[in-house]
């Protein structure tokens, strides 16, 4: 199998390196890598600048695109498929909003469309899912889903750095996106729990309709407040359907101590399913990082090698996204004097307007 890889960043270097390690078992190689012209001294021969000398390689039979962002992606992805090449990629930005085209695209073209590592980093998840829901109906996804922002929290809560102390270092570590922004505010969970919600409950979901609240205002006085009430905060997603009502939610949340998620530190990633057999299914495992998340990508190539990489997602559900408040839940409020209260019945706009909010997990 003869790869081409897009994209040489922290993802694409331990994508670059398991291959490595992966042709001493299997017949793999990687001919191209696409970056910037600043990559040729370490990348030699290798170095494609133009994504076109990839995409026209007729030696290449598959792809990696670890990019980022989403229009160059798009391209390199839609037009890869069309040529037959089977694509793997981490985005879950093309992911979440071009899923079904991307699918069809790769069934019309005899091809795999792989995304394993948009979801969880290094958990294996959504080959999992696809595989389980063709028994269990899942209504209903609760978890962890960005390793950058449950890094800082717990580094916050458990060691006492500050909030700009702590996403330093998760940059350091390559957990953070290029922007942060996408984890702090939420948009990067936005993007995960759309595509386990729009495959799980078999229906497209926009990330527009999905609500979320970020983590950036989050104070070291406010984890202490919020220990010292038997909680931890952590930043969750929330999905659950109704008949074809979906209601998704991403917002700071206190955890009781002892539930499953109050466990979850660092860069790790939880996600618990319940469905109609199968109870409560729980996902656990490093959510960010090069390796963990180059491991999901090469376990796509694997199975893609193994021809076992077919993905049968069916579009069949019109599902409505309520974009309202579930006013059943409890809310942690600090409004702008500096005064918390526990407040149920609260509409979104009020919540937005405080100087912080969480949700309590009961
Ligand atoms: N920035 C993402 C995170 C990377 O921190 O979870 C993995 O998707």
């Amino acid at each position: 199998m003869v790869l081409g890889l897009f994209g040489y960043g922290t993802i694409g270097r331990g994508v670059y390196t398991l291959v490595e390690n992966l042709s001493k078992k299997y017949d793999v190689k990687i001919k191209k890598v696409f970056d910037l012209p600043i990559k040729k001294e370490i990348l030699g021969d290798k170095l494609v600048t133009d994504i076109d000398d990839i995409i026209n390689d007729n030696d290449i039979d598959a792809v990696v695109e670890v990019l980022g962002g989403h229009d160059l992606p798009y391209q390199v992805i839609s037009n890869c498929l069309k040529k037959g090449k089977s694509v793997i990629t981490a985005n879950k930005e093309v992911v979440s909003m071009h899923l079904e085209e991307f699918i069809n695209t790769a069934h019309e073209n005899k091809c795999s469309f792989c995304f394993e590592a948009s979801v969880g980093g290094g958990i294996p998840i959504i080959r999992p899912l696809i595989d389980n829901i063709k028994v269990n109906e899942v209504n209903n996804i609760f978890g962890i889903l960005n390793g950058t922002t449950n890094y800082i929290l717990t580094k916050m809560g458990d060691e006492g750095l500050s909030f700009d102390e702590a996403l330093a270092l998760a940059k350091k570590n390559g957990f953070a996106e290029a922007n942060p922004t996408a984890d702090l505010e939420g948009l990067d969970i936005v993007r995960k729990i759309n595509i386990l919600s729009s495959l799980a409950y078999k229906g497209n979901i926009c990330n527009d309709d999905i609500y979320h609240y970020g983590i950036t205002g989050v104070t070291k006085e406010i984890l202490d407040d919020i220990k010292s009430r038997g909680y931890v905060l952590k930043f969750v997603a929330s999905s659950v359907k109704n008949g074809n009502d979906v209601t998704i939610r991403v917002e700071p949340t206190m955890v009781p101590n002892g539930h499953p998620l109050s466990a979850v530190k660092n860069e790790f990633n939880a996600i618990l399913f319940t469905g109609s057999t199968n109870d409560m299914l729980q996902f656990y495992g490093k959510g960010a990082g090069s390796i963990p998340t180059a491991t999901a990508i090469v376990s796509d190539l694997v199975s893609i090698i193994e021809k076992r990489a077919y993905i049968d997602y069916k579009n069949e559900n019109q599902l409505e996204v309520n974009k309202k408040h579930v006013n059943s839940n409890t809310y942690y409020v600090i409004d702008n004097d500096n005064k918390v209260s526990l407040r149920m019945d609260i509409e979104d706009e009020e919540l937005l307007a405080s100087k912080f909010y969480a949700r309590v997990l009961m």
